[in-house]
């Protein structure tokens, strides 16, 4: 796992008086992880539903609940609270206490803390779906949003109430992602940036088709680097198992030649483009209407060429920036040249598939960046995330004149 943006970081974590704030104990666990300092703020209803004793236990420090705490008096923890850390963050947020936010109460700890903080605020808010979508609720949210409250949108699904709709707490991931995402430079907003990821598979019969090992890691990794730094993603992805980060725009293809099309359909929009899918060269000549029964002897497929996504993109590039990936078992190097000269790329970024710590499926790579004006970078092993954002950071070098 690569080293979090988050590490180090100094996090109020408020607890509200809904049931979801059983999750704040993960989210507190989470962020611990991630090596962030955790202080957390129970309100009297989230008090009711998870000890405060958890909440220390978990966050190896002191619990703040009442305001009027004699032992917390000199500290004045209702204005110095929200000026020590980097971040609040509220969750879960029950209506409640979006109504004290958009008032501007200050009659708990948490709403005064708040309301006193210079940090950035984070509400993430949990509740019944009626209570949710209730007008009420949803100016209040228009007004902390309008005063520079960041919302973090509840997940649509079962509640504990037994109805269904939005107000689930959102998933410790898009929380990460948005939290993430405030620690890093927004170097590529206003960017649009098209990522390709994982395999292709090309049909043999109704149930059998040819594919590669490609995971998606390494594309998703990179679709969640650009999202992060503030761009506009559109990741096209092949069939792979991974939850795309919160707030990227997927496709979903499966073979090469639908690749082609979302691609090419998306191109003159895009200001980025890597292709780090593993797209398949060639596909069955022929797809069977039936499954392919056994027979004696051996079966020879007939194979026929799928289309070079990335030379056609290096064929009609504009003002694109368009960076491939090289998967190689030899000559790394000059293959890696080889394909950056003749695709026509700004940027191609080399990688061994044969080494167990780099190849396909592994968490890990090591790559060398060649750019097309002769640099070489090598860079380090590295977790994929590491790898993924050091790529951008050399997009970012080479395309620092608003390209
Ligand atoms: N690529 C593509 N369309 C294809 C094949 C490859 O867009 N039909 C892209 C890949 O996404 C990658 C780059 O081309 O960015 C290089 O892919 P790679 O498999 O390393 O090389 P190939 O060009 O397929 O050449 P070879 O198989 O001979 O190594």
């Amino acid at each position: 796992m690569a080293a979090s943006l988050l590490a180090g970081k100094k996090i109020l974590l408020g607890v509200c008086g809904s049931i979801a704030a059983y999750k704040a104990c993960d989210i507190t666990r989470n962020l611990k992880k991630l090596g962030a300092e955790v202080t957390v703020v129970v309100t009297d209803g989230g008090a009711r539903f998870v000890s405060p004793l958890t909440f220390a236990a978990l966050s190896a420090a002191r619990v703040y609940g009442s305001m009027f705490a004699e032992a917390e008096a000199h500290a004045i923890p209702h204005i110095n609270l929200g000026r020590q850390h980097d971040l609040i963050l509220v969750a879960p947020a029950t209506a409640q206490t979006i109504v004290r936010f958009a008032m501007g109460l200050a009659d708990d700890l948490l709403s005064a803390v708040v309301l006193a903080a210079t940090c950035p605020v984070v509400v993430c808010p949990a509740m019944n779906s009626k209570m949710y979508t209730h007008p009420a609720t949803q100016a209040n949210i228009k007004t902390i949003v309008d005063y520079g409250y960041q919302l973090v949108e509840p997940a649509t699904g079962a509640m504990a109430c037994k109805e269904e709709g939005p107000g689930r707490l959102a998933d410790w991931p898009v929380i990460r992602d948005h939290l993430e995402r405030l620690f890093t430079p927004q170097d590529l907003a206003g960017r649009r940036v098209l990522v390709t990821a994982g395999p292709t598979e090309e049909p043999l019969d109704p149930v059998r088709f040819l594919s590669n090992r490609s995971s998606g890691k390494m594309g998703y990794a990179l679709a969640r680097a650009a999202m992060l730094r503030g761009a506009e993603v559109l990741l096209v992805s092949g069939p792979c198992c991974l939850m795309p980060p919160a707030g990227v725009e997927v496709l979903h293809v499966r073979t090469a030649a639908q690749m082609y099309e979302a691609v090419l359909s998306h191109f003159s929009e895009m200001d980025i483009v890597v292709k780090c899918a593993a797209v398949s060269d060639f596909r069955p000549a022929t797809c069977a209407s039936e499954k392919l029964k056994k027979k004696d002897g051996a079966l020879l497929l007939d194979l026929a060429g799928n289309a070079d996504i990335l030379r056609s993109l290096g064929d009609k590039k504009q003002q694109q920036f368009l960076v491939g990936f090289a998967a190689e078992s030899q000559n790394h190097l000059a293959e890696g040249k080889r394909k950056l000269a003749e695709k026509n790329l700004d940027m191609i970024v080399v990688n061994d598939i044969k080494s167990r710590e780099t190849g396909f499926q592994s968490d890990t790579n090591r790559v060398t960046i060649l750019t097309h004006q002769g640099g070489v970078r090598e860079l380090q092993l590295l977790s994929k995330e590491e790898t993924a954002m050091a790529i951008f950071d050399e997009v970012v070098n080479l395309t620092g004149d608003g390209r």
